[in-house]
């Protein structure tokens, strides 16, 4: 279940910054070609609370920082909590994604809207208020699932990993990233409306499986927001995973973490934040974790 990656550190190449509030022409659908091949991660369930956000944000931080990997973090989430998140550490520029979402021409790319962060290494999709709208445009668009895998395709040679953090539903946005993704991570707080979104989850990632996206794999479950004083609550629903879905629970877990709430409302990811904090020592095993993984694929 848990194949894949290859994906080298090599050089990042030229990316194109474009104005704010103009959906520009592009002259030419042609983009630089880098020499990496991103791993695309899709951080995606249908429950909202459990810390997909959270995940995204400091997983794609992690990565950028301990293991020097050129990180591009995509907010599929019209709410946009990303940058929220990061707003402290977000560059100004980049454009709308939902420019390239919904753009009839062929060859736009994600690459034209991206901004800079004062991580290094970590690239985001800046805020965009019509990612809502595009939800809807995308749905009356032939081959409305291939979208973003479409323009992804060079800007994914920039990046070593991907990742795309969905909204809770499984709309077009939602479809759009796991048709684009090499693999999902499934946060899951220890709660059975939480086990019911894996549930729903899972079922369509076995649809796109067949369908869509023959080589979706999944990188696991992840307990997140786990209190330790609710040992009967957390045994329970740990079980119930184990005995569900074998062996996709990963065994890193994300505890309840103050900080990590705070580290948000601040606009900071967690290891400016409070590099000591339990939150910031459990994301950063769970960066290692998943280059393991991946590393074995
Ligand atoms: N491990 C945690 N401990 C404490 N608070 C958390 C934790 N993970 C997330 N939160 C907080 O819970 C809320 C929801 O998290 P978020 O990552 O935005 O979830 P989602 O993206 O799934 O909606 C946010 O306020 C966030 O700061
Ligand atoms: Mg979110």
């Amino acid at each position: 279940m848990r194949r894949l990656l290859k994906s080298g550190l090599k050089r990042l190449a030229t990316r194109t910054d474009l104005p704010q509030n103009t959906a520009p022409e592009i002259s030419s659908p042609q983009h630089p070609i880098g020499d990496k091949d991103a791993l695309i991660i899709a951080v995606a369930t249908q429950k909202g609370g459990v810390g997909k956000t959270t995940t995204s944000v400091s997983l794609a931080s992690a990565l950028a920082r301990f293991h020097g990997l050129k990180v591009l973090l995509v907010d599929l989430d019209p709410q946009g909590h990303v940058v929220t998140a990061l707003s402290q550490q977000v560059e100004p520029g980049g454009g709308r994604l939902s420019w390239v979402l919904t753009d009839e021409r062929e060859g736009r790319e994600v690459l034209e809207i991206t901004t800079t962060t004062s991580i290094d290494g970590l690239d985001v999709t800046p805020v965009d208020p019509r990612l809502g709208n595009a939800e809807d445009l995308i749905g009356t668009r032939i081959g409305k699932e291939f979208i973003l895998r479409d323009a992804l395709e060079a800007t994914r040679t920039h990046y070593d990993v991907i990742v795309l953090d969905c909204p809770p539903n499984l709309g077009n946005l939602t479809v759009n990233g796991l048709v684009a993704c090499h693999t999902v991570l499934m946060p899951c707080d220890p709660s059975p409306l939480a086990l019911n979104g894996v549930q729903m989850l899972l079922k369509t990632v076995g649809q796109i499986g067949a369908r869509l996206n023959p080589d979706i794999d999944l990188l696991g479950i992840l307990l997140t927001r786990v209190d330790g004083r609710n040992t009967t609550l957390n045994d329970a629903i740990t079980e119930k995973i184990n005995d569900t879905w074998n062996d996709a629970l990963l065994p890193v877990q994300i505890g309840i973490n103050s900080s990590l709430a705070k580290a948000q409302m601040s606009g900071i990811d967690i290891f400016d934040f409070d590099p000591t904090s339990r939150g910031a020592q459990q994301y950063e095993a769970l960066a290692d974790h998943v280059l393991e993984l991946l590393s074995q694929a």
